[in-house]
C-alpha cells in the first residue's frame, strides 16, 4: 500500500491527516485532486459514515481509501450535534464551510445557553479500505474529552474548536498551534493506532532519515 487516497474534501481535515501521516513511507492524495465528489451520508453513526466514505473513494479511484468521520458530542445535548455536527445549522445563504462552521457555533452557543454542564468531546472514526469490497476494513477511534466555552477564542484549527477548551491547558482548540492539536486530538489519536496498524499488519514503515517520500498536493489549500 503505497497512495491512499484520503476521502475527505475538508481542509481542516486533509492538512491535519497529512501532517499527521509524514512520517509515514506513503504518498496520500486527496480525492478531489482525483475528482471525486463528496459522498452521501445517511448513516446513524460515525463508523457507517467513515466506510460510506471511505468505499466510494476506492471505487472511484481503484486506490485504498481513508476516511474520517467526526464530531462533536456534548453531554447535555445527549450526544448531538454528533454525526450532524458538520451540518448542524442551516447552510448559510453565503455558502462555505467557515460560514457553516460560525452559524453551527452559533446555534451550539444558544442551545447551551441555560446548561451549566458545559462537557463535551470530540470523536474521531477513522476506516480505511484497500478496496471498495473491503471485507476487512481497518477501523481506528479515539476521543478528545474538554468543555463548550461561551465566548469563541482562537483562529486555528477549524470547525467547533474556538468553542472547544481543553482542560488542563485552558486553551481552546483554536489556540492551540497545529503541532500540539496534532499531537493530542481526537484525530491524531485515532491516526496515531491506525499508524501502528499499517507498521504491524501492512509493513509499512516510517520514511526515517530518507525525506519523506509522503506528498500532499491539495489544490484546495
Ligand atoms: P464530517 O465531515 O461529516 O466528518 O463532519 C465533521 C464535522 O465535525 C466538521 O465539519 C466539524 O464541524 C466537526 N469536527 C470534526 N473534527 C473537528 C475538529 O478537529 N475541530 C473542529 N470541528 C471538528
Amino acid at each position: 500500500m503505497n497512495k491512499i487516497v484520503i476521502a475527505t474534501n475538508n481542509v481542516g481535515k486533509l492538512n491535519e491527516i497529512a501532517a499527521i501521516l509524514a512520517p509515514l513511507d506513503i504518498e496520500i492524495v486527496p480525492q478531489s485532486a482525483l475528482g471525486v465528489g463528496e459522498a452521501e451520508e445517511p448513516h446513524f453513526t460515525f463508523v457507517e459514515n467513515a466506510l460510506a466514505k471511505a468505499r466510494h473513494a476506492s471505487r472511484h479511484t481503484g486506490l485504498p481509501a481513508l476516511a474520517d468521520d467526526s464530531g462533536i458530542c456534548v453531554e447535555a445535548l445527549n450526544g448531538e450535534p454528533g454525526v450532524h455536527s458538520a451540518r448542524y445549522a442551516a447552510p448559510p445563504a453565503n455558502g462555505g464551510r467557515a460560514a457553516q462552521d460560525e452559524s453551527n457555533n452559533r446555534k451550539l452557543l444558544a442551545a447551551l445557553e441555560h446548561h451549566t454542564n458545559r462537557n463535551a468531546h470530540y470523536y474521531c472514526v477513522l476506516v480505511l479500505t484497500r478496496h471498495a469490497d473491503d471485507p476487512q476494513p481497518i477501523i481506528c477511534e479515539a476521543q478528545w474529552h474538554g468543555v463548550i466555552v461561551k465566548t469563541p477564542r482562537g483562529s486555528g484549527g477549524f470547525g467547533y474548536d474556538p468553542l472547544f477548551e481543553i482542560p488542563g491547558l485552558r486553551k481552546t482548540g483554536a489556540e492551540l498551534r497545529p503541532e500540539e492539536k496534532n499531537r493530542i486530538s481526537h484525530r491524531a489519536l485515532a491516526l496515531a493506532a491506525l499508524a501502528d496498524r499499517l507498521r504491524a499488519g501492512y509493513g509499512m514503515r516510517d520514511a526515517g532519515a530518507r525525506s519523506p517520500r509522503s506528498r500532499f498536493r491539495n489544490p484546495e489549500s
